[in-house]
């Protein structure tokens, strides 16, 4: 039976790498996710995402990046070997990787702008998610997000920002309930 709109926003749910089986997720997932991102709205037809694809076979690669760079950025003090292994202990558990970018491309929108098209592809993609009974996934801008050795790992150009990762793995089962704080806190009349 489809889902009522309703019920897929408010059953929408960040699934994270400790909740994966390890099994990969069918090519179907991220192409349906990557072509129902392309259809966010964005200023100027601008389309100012970028999406870079780490597939299984790169998983591991990454995550030593990623794993490498917690360690040089944190120090001696700070570091927990605990926190650098579950990095690590990830490629056991995640699937695909889709790099989130932001490119700027001219001045006619603001850089603000751009970000808020991005992180509406990036809700489509969430919402997305809603078809496939076994897949699920996050947005982390965790694991060098904002390191510039992960922005070269990564082959970005230099107009291109790198705005986290939409993480995805296989699920057993879906967790769907979520707490909100009632939405007249977040609202008021001018
Ligand atoms: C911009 C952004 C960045 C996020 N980064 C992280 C992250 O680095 N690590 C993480 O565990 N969750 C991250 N999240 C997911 C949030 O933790 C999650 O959305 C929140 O716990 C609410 O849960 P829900 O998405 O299931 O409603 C991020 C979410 C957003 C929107």
């Amino acid at each position: 039976m489809e889902k009522n709109i309703n019920h897929i926003i408010k059953e929408r749910r960040s699934i994270f790498p400790k909740e994966y089986t390890g099994e990969i997720l069918p090519d179907e997932v991220l192409n349906t996710l990557l072509e129902n991102a392309n259809f966010a709205p964005n200023h100027h037809s601008n389309y100012p995402w970028r999406f870079v694809i780490i597939n299984p076979n790169k998983i591991k690669v990454w995550l030593d990046k990623a794993a490498e760079i917690y360690q040089s950025n944190t120090s001696k003090e700070l570091f927990k070997e605990d926190k650098f292994n579950k990095i690590l202990g990830f490629s056991q558990l995640i699937s695909h990787v889709i790099a989130i970018v932001m490119v700027r491309e001219d001045s006619k929108t603001k850089e603000l702008e751009d970000v808020e098209a991005v992180a509406c592809a990036v809700q489509n993609m969430y919402l997305s998610l809603s078809q496939f009974e076994n897949a699920g996934g996050y947005w982390s801008t965790g694991l060098g997000t904002y390191d510039s050795e992960m922005k070269s790992f990564l082959r970005l150009n230099e107009n291109e920002t790198l705005l986290g990762y939409f993480i995805l793995g296989h699920v057993a089962e879906k967790r769907m309930l979520g707490g909100r704080r009632n939405y007249q806190n977040f609202v008021r009349e001018l």
